[in-house]
């Protein structure tokens, strides 16, 4: 008798589950996610699935896909990777008043397209023992002939640095942003390679003095259970750039998630997007990875307020997509690897 009842209670449910899911394509690759997502199927009841792939080949696999993905929401990191999704066609407008009045207007695609679930800053970072602070001030100073064969930075190829290039273009116009690449390439300590984290382990190992990274990436360090990278964390010092008065501020990117086209759960996708940013879930991507909360009435986790207050560049986020071309461009004309 149970057995049967047992029976056609999974029935059932496997009918309710088919319209109770959503469909995740996400680049992001933390334990916080897999915890939210944990959360969010406690709370509402329906089922996350979740695909984990690099983010072009998520990208590819939606395109390939075209209307009949099983896809409800792709999320990735940096504007400059949304913005190409968007391009391509491959999410639809979402109006949620939930979304806009809980992301800031700066950090969501003004349509909705895509929506910032988590804020990062790309600063200075320093080798305590041999800079002084007071020795650096924006990004465009790293280009000064003090800092000849002392600048280490990833590869060109990197989203990350074409985004803050794009930035440059957006600020300054391209003239000044290839001189601000070659300026960088003359002064690299090394030829690029590797990771954030391996930029500064290159500065430690004395390679250089300064590197360009992303702010979550100390976080990961001073908190790794390998004891070479906790020490790697201690010897930097993380600078703000651009601060002084009439300067832009620091570059800031985010990760972040639109709906896709061909979504055939969207009520539920928008649930998840609108839960992603609620205070509850914005705590747990705040405390886990490191990162800002997109939503500002969370607070930083206590590791990255401790580096303080600062700037940030009030740029419209947008346009590290409509200059993404030109910045590749750019890196390919000064030869920065
Ligand atoms: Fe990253």
């Amino acid at each position: 008798m149970l057995k049967k009842l047992i029976a056609g209670v999974v029935l059932v449910s496997s009918i309710v589950y088919a319209s109770s899911e959503v469909n995740v394509y996400s680049h992001r690759h933390y334990d916080s996610d897999k915890q939210l997502f944990k959360m969010f199927e406690d709370k509402t009841g329906i089922k996350v699935n979740i695909v984990k792939a690099k983010a072009n080949e998520l990208m590819m696999r939606l395109e390939k896909e075209g209307k009949n993905s099983p896809a409800d929401i792709f999320i990735t990191a940096d504007v400059g990777r949304l913005y190409l999704a968007q391009s391509k066609g491959l999410f639809q407008k979402i109006d949620s008043q939930y979304l806009n009045e809980t992301i800031p207007e700066q950090l969501r695609e003004k349509d909705g397209y895509w929506f910032g679930l988590t804020k990062r800053a790309r600063v200075i970072v320093y080798n305590k023992d041999k800079v002084k602070p007071s020795e650096l001030s924006t990004y465009e100073d790293l280009t000064a002939p003090k800092w000849n064969k002392r600048v280490i930075i990833r590869k060109s190829s990197n989203i990350y640095n074409q985004s803050l290039l794009a930035s440059m273009i957006d600020s300054q116009g391209r003239e000044k942003a290839k001189i601000w690449a070659e300026g960088i390439v003359k002064n690299m300590g090394r030829a690029p390679t590797g990771s954030d984290r391996d930029q500064m382990k290159a500065v430690v190992a004395g390679v250089g003095d300064v590197a360009i990274v992303n702010t979550y990436y100390v976080g990961q360090l001073l908190n790794s259970k390998k004891s070479n990278e906790v020490m790697v964390g201690k010897k930097m010092g993380v600078f703000f750039p651009n601060q002084g008065e009439g300067e832009r501020g620091t570059h800031i990117n985010i990760s972040g998630a639109g709906v896709t086209l061909s979504s055939k759960n969207r009520d539920n996708a928008i649930k998840l997007l609108e839960f992603l940013a609620s205070p509850e879930a914005q705590k747990v991507f705040a405390e886990a990875n490191y990162e800002y909360p997109a939503n500002p009435n969370v607070k930083a986790s206590k590791l990255i307020q401790s580096l303080g207050t600062f700037k940030e560049d009030s740029i419209e986020l947008y346009k590290y997509g409509v200059y993404n071309a030109e910045a590749v461009k750019i890196f390919d004309e000064v030869n920065w690897k």
